[in-house]
């Protein structure tokens, strides 16, 4: 899909550059990348200890900016590769005046490049593209490589919570989770009962008025 760029986008993101902790545009290999680590240094970009939680490809922030609106003692990390999407994101969040969620403008395989192993609580993935197409496994944000690299950043008892509106995509999403040693406990199509502490995202508010079913798992990282 061909995105417009948005209107004065640089003089926007001049305006926001305090939400954006990474704006990686020159990376082109993520093999070499990932040799070059730059760990975030979590402390000092939020000026407190205050756990860490992470969205991998979060549109324009409507879930990650209720999160931190609901939870001011956590902090939101939002990872998105859209300048031009993020830009709204980063806008929001600003005029919420949220202190507790920063943005990595960059894609999520270059993750572990930023962000060193067991440092995240809990890690969301929100109807991610499922990318059926021959070719495109690698692209897929449940494929082996990402998970692992979930995984990786997760601290034990950590959990990633999956949202989708594609059965295959939820299917193969399951099976790489489980191969990558996450404990998979909660499968569920409950998310909207009464008292749900759901938060309803840009692309599940579609699905849902389409009456669309929503599947959802949480994985939890458990080390003997
Ligand atoms: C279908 S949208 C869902 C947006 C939002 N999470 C929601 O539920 O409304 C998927 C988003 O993931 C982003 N995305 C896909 N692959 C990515 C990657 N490798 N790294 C970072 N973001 C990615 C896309 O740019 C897009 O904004």
């Amino acid at each position: 899909m061909r995105i417009r760029r948005r209107k004065h986008l640089e003089e926007r993101l001049e305006k926001i550059k305090d939400y954006i902790i990474i704006a990686d545009k020159k990376q082109v290999n993520v093999l070499e990348a990932l040799k070059d680590k730059k760990y975030i240094d979590f402390a000092k970009e939020f000026g407190n200890n205050n756990p860490i939680c992470l969205e991998i490809g979060c549109g324009k922030g409507k879930f990650i900016i209720e999160k931190a609106k609901q939870n001011p003692n956590v902090n939101y990390i939002a990872v998105e590769m859209l300048e031009n999407i993020i830009l709204i994101a980063c806008e929001t969040a600003k005029e919420e005046g949220l202190k507790n969620v920063k943005f990595i403008n960059s894609g999520a395989e270059y993750l572990r490049r930023y962000i060193k192993e067991n440092s995240i609580n809990e890690i969301y993935l929100n109807f991610s593209p499922p990318y059926h197409k021959n070719g495109y496994e690698s692209r897929r944000l449940s494929n082996e490589r990402f998970a692992k690299s979930y995984f990786e950043m997760l601290i034990n008892g950590g959990k990633l919570i999956q949202k989708t509106d594609d059965k295959i995509f939820f299917d193969y999403s399951f099976e790489k989770f489980l191969e990558c040693g996450f404990k998979v406990v909660d499968v569920s199509n409950e998310l909207y009962l009464p008292n749900s502490t759901n938060i309803i995202t840009e692309y599940e508010s579609k699905w849902l008025s389409l009456n669309m079913p929503i599947y959802s798992l949480h994985a939890i990282k458990q080390l003997k």
